[in-house]
């Protein structure tokens, strides 16, 4: 540490004496409203040929979850009621989902709030996977025409997020497993706490954790994403913040004044990532995984759907979910897995799972649909 930096810190350090960790947290800006709350104004914008109304479909689509919150999709506007839905491959996660599974997984899920958003403002949408294979760009085709407005709840939309801590390890009830069977179209199994599945299943997501904090090229990726000040944070609107990975208060506040991306690259960041995931598994009431029965990109695509169907539902139930993919992104910890379920059947999402007392509000941040509209 260079002098000007040490004062910097001295001069953060005192600060922090006088204040405290809870008082830090309580006065953290929130980001996420302070950069989205005004993409999203009541009348929404218009931007030729996409009216209002399509461009606010497209800001509850964009609220869609993705791996390392890359967001890699972008949207071709052929006509105010014609648009082709793709996969940015610039915003792929290369290394660690070389076969581009987890992005069209995230394409799904854009699609499915799209669907849900478009329902609520009297539009019915026809889908359809043009994607000639997992690549392609251009995947899936998608038409708007005036219908009757759904009673569907757009807030779910917007207080969804990924919950990590806090999830209870009282096992879940059978009608809420129900329910998720039933968004999901059945391509579910539930393996509570305590079971020899779900032992196994918190080994394995700790075990290709650590074989991936080991792997150089997938934590060079990991560390790409990060944002861990709030000017990368404002620049970029995607990424993993100190926020989004869930490192508040004290541990927050040092990350995003002192830490940059060469300490991301260190042992001791590896570690922290480590014991953390330890601690993860230790929570919660067991694990969902959601299955699909091939592996073509309607399929992934489907999945994709059924996923944001159950967050959504779980958003509703005060149920916190949880992805930790590293598992399926390993070859051993993918073959593990797919032992545990009969021929033919793919798992798709790894999920922890878990009542929350409190569902925390959302941080992740999103682009505005110019960002990544094409017209
Ligand atoms: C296909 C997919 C894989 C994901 N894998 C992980 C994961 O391994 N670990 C994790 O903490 N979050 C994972 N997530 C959650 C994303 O990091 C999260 O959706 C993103 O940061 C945006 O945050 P939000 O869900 O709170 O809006 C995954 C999400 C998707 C869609």
């Amino acid at each position: 540490m260079d002098r000007r930096n040490f004062l910097k810190m001295s001069a953060a350090a005192t600060t922090l004496v006088a204040g405290s960790g809870v008082f830090l947290s309580a006065c953290r800006r929130d980001l996420r409203s302070e950069l989205m709350g005004s993409d999203h104004t009541p009348g929404g914008h218009a931007m030729e040929p996409l009216d209002k109304n399509g461009y606010k479909i497209l800001y509850y689509a964009s609220l869609a979850p993705s791996g390392h919150n890359s967001q890699p999709w972008f949207v071709k506007i052929n006509s105010r009621l014609d648009w082709v839905i793709g996969s940015n491959l610039a915003r792929c996660l290369k290394t660690v989902d070389d076969r581009n599974r987890e992005t069209l997984l995230s394409l799904g899920a854009f699609v499915e709030n799209l669907v849900q958003a478009a329902g609520k403002f009297g539009y019915a949408v026809e889908t359809k996977v043009i994607a000639k294979d997992r690549f392609d760009p251009d995947v899936v085709k998608i038409h708007l025409s005036k219908s009757k407005a759904k009673d569907i709840s757009l807030q779910r939309m917007v207080m969804r997020r990924t919950v990590k801590s806090h999830l209870q390890s009282k096992e879940l009830r059978s009608s809420d497993v129900n329910d998720f069977s039933k968004s999901v179209d059945g391509h579910l199994f539930y393996f509570p706490r305590g079971t020899d599945h779900a032992d196994f299943m918190n080994k394995a997501a700790v075990k290709n954790y650590m074989i991936q904090a080991d792997n150089k090229k997938a934590r060079e990726e990991l560390a790409f994403w990060i944002r861990l000040k709030d000017s990368e944070a404002k620049k970029f609107r995607d990424g993993l913040t100190p926020d989004g990975m869930e490192i508040t208060g004290l541990a927050g506040w040092y990350v995003r004044h002192f830490m940059d991306h060469k300490d991301v690259m260190t042992q001791a960041f590896n570690d922290k990532g480590i014991e953390k995931t330890r601690e993860q598994v230790k929570e919660g009431a067991g694990w969902l995984v959601i299955t699909s029965v091939g592996n073509t990109v309607k399929d992934l695509i489907e999945t994709g759907r059924r996923f944001q169907r159950m967050a959504l539902t779980a958003r509703g139930k005060m149920i916190g979910i949880h992805p930790m993919t590293q598992t399926l992104e390993e070859k051993n910890g993918q073959k593990s897995i797919k032992e545990n379920h009969g021929a033919g059947v793919m798992p798709q999402f790894m999920l922890r799972v878990g009542y929350l007392n409190k569902y925390p509000d959302p941080v992740s941040l999103r682009r505005p649909v110019q960002w990544f509209v094409r017209i």
